[in-house]
């Protein structure tokens, strides 16, 4: 990383209150495409391979601090939330003097690990740089401010502007590298004599100017610098990153019916020729093989679908695998720890949840099985239940290659049905089947030959008949 040798630092700004979310989850918890804000930034910054990562903590912070329990982050207690630049301050007295200071915002998380290389590279032991971008919609943001030749020479932000100012379409990021020994001094000269009583970052870029600092404004397209404040700007940015999505699949060779609705919030890989309808959700990381169909209103999560798969119309898959050329839905449901076979049908009205159907095997309506393992080419007629939860223990069910299970088998679990055995439509089965053989458990049919069905009663009939059960019930029940 060309950055005059300097050691790395990121600091990454979190404790603002939110206040515009109107939310009690802190902002920087808030999910973009299934992610919290945050998430986006800190794996940004990763990149980077940076020395130290701080985040500036405040509102929320317990929370934030679980959500991230798992990273090397330095957490930075700011107790209370006096502006950006006292943000920083709370970090500096850690943060080595020959150190560049990256300062990232949490609320702004779309920017790409490139045009974080490019601010850095722009940066050194006499220079600071930042980031802006030119855009139609400044509202919001800090407004660039140059000298007539074109020299960046302050920030000024949105409420504290003149019409004139206002006017201007040069915005600030937010994100500056600053060499951490000149950052110091300058944080420690920063008043809040503004509008909003806060000591601004952003008024280093003045101070540096004024030292003659270098200060070099780096230029992002417009989409990189959103940043988030309300539900509203949550709303567009998913919106943004859902068309960015549905992009790189259409250019990766996706047939999309319309890539308005299409939902990515996590990494979906594609094989060739794969076509997805309308309004389906992909979450987590999910692989569709070559020419999979995914039929309107499906949600897949962290799922893998195999070559040539069908998956019908009002699907859900989670943490399934499914081989390939199955046909599924609609209406089914794969809950997690699913697999199936290749050339497997699951059909609508169907739940697996910790199955493994062989390949070839068929449930095609109406069943559930739980915690089953079935061979190859097994057929489960319509309405079976694996009943795997005895009110205290789930236990499981096996059932052997090319069984056949009746229709509206109750298949009580723990039970093992042999290879190739056929089970009598209707039956409860406690017990183990064999292989090869029918076994059935169902009451013996009869015909009643003197029932007449009833015929219809007028009102007093009906009244009398209702008195008489009333009669009869109070002689077995008399009162104490
Ligand atoms: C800020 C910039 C503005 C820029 C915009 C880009 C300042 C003064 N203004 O405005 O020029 O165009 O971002 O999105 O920097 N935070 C703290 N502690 C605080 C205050 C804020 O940690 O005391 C954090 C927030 O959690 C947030 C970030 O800093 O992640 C930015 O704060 P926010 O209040 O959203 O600043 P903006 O008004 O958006
Ligand atoms: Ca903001």
């Amino acid at each position: 990383m060309p950055r005059a040798d300097l050691r790395l630092s990121v600091v990454i700004l979190a404790a603002g209150r939110g206040t515009r979310m109107h939310s009690d989850l802190p902002k920087v918890l808030q999910p973009l495409a299934g992610r919290p804000l945050l998430r986006h930034v800190l794996d940004a910054a990763l990149t980077l391979a940076p020395d130290a990562v701080y985040v500036v903590f405040g509102h929320g912070g317990e929370q934030v601090r679980e959500t991230f329990a798992a990273e090397t982050i330095t957490w930075t207690l700011q107790a209370e939330q006096l502006g950006t630049g006292h943000a920083v301050m709370q970090a500096m007295p850690q943060i080595p003097d020959d150190h560049l200071a990256l300062i990232l915002y949490g609320d702004v998380p779309f920017v790409s690990p490139a045009t974080l290389a490019s601010l850095l590279a722009a940066a050194g032991p006499l220079a600071m740089s930042l980031l802006t971008a030119e855009t139609d919609a400044p509202a919001g943001y800090g407004r660039i401010l140059r000298s007539p030749s074109g020299a960046v020479i302050a920030i000024v932000e949105e409420k504290d502007a003149t019409p004139a100012e206002l006017a201007i379409r040069e915005v600030n990021a937010g994100l500056m590298a600053i060499p951490a020994r000149r950052l110091r001094r300058w944080l420690a000269e920063l008043g809040s004599d503004n509008v909003q009583g806060e000591f601004y970052l952003t008024d280093v870029v003045a101070a540096a100017v004024r030292d003659r600092c270098s200060v070099a404004a780096v230029s992002a397209p417009a989409e990189e610098i959103v940043g988030i404040n309300d539900k509203r700007e949550l709303a567009l940015a998913e919106a943004q990153h859902r068309r960015a999505r549905a992009r790189d699949l259409m250019l990766a060779g996706v047939t999309l019916a319309d890539p308005a609705r299409l939902d990515v919030r996590g990494t979906l890989s594609v094989g060739r020729d794969v076509t997805i309808d309308v309004n389906c959700v992909f979450e987590g990381t999910v692989r569709l093989g070559d020419g999979v169909k995914i039929g309107p209103n499906c949600v897949i999560r962290d799922s893998s679908v195999g070559a040539g798969t069908e998956i019908h119309a009002m699907s859900l898959l989670d943490r399934a695998r499914v081989g390939e050329r199955c046909v599924v839905g609609p209406f089914a449901r794969l809950r997690p720890d699913s697999a199936l076979g290749d050339e497997a049908h699951v059909g609508n009205f169907v739940e697996l949840k910790n199955t493994r159907l062989g390949s070839g095997s068929k449930a095609n309506h109406l069943s559930y099985l739980g915690d089953a393992d079935l061979g190859a080419g097994v057929n489960v007629g319509a309405g079976s239940v694996t009943c795997n939860f005895d009110g205290a223990n789930k236990w499981p069910t096996v059932i052997g290659d090319g069984a056949f299970i009746g229709s509206g088998s109750m298949l009580v679990a723990p039970l093992e049905i042999g290879a190739h055995a056929t089970i009598g439509a209707g039956s409860t089965i406690a017990a183990d089947a064999p292989a090869g053989k029918l076994t059935l458990a169902r009451a013996s049919q009869t015909t009643i030959e003197t029932w007449a069905r009833p015929a219809k009663l007028d009102a007093d009939a009906r009244a009398a008949k209702l008195a008489a059960a009333k009669r009869a019930r109070a002689g077995k029940n008399p009162p104490r």
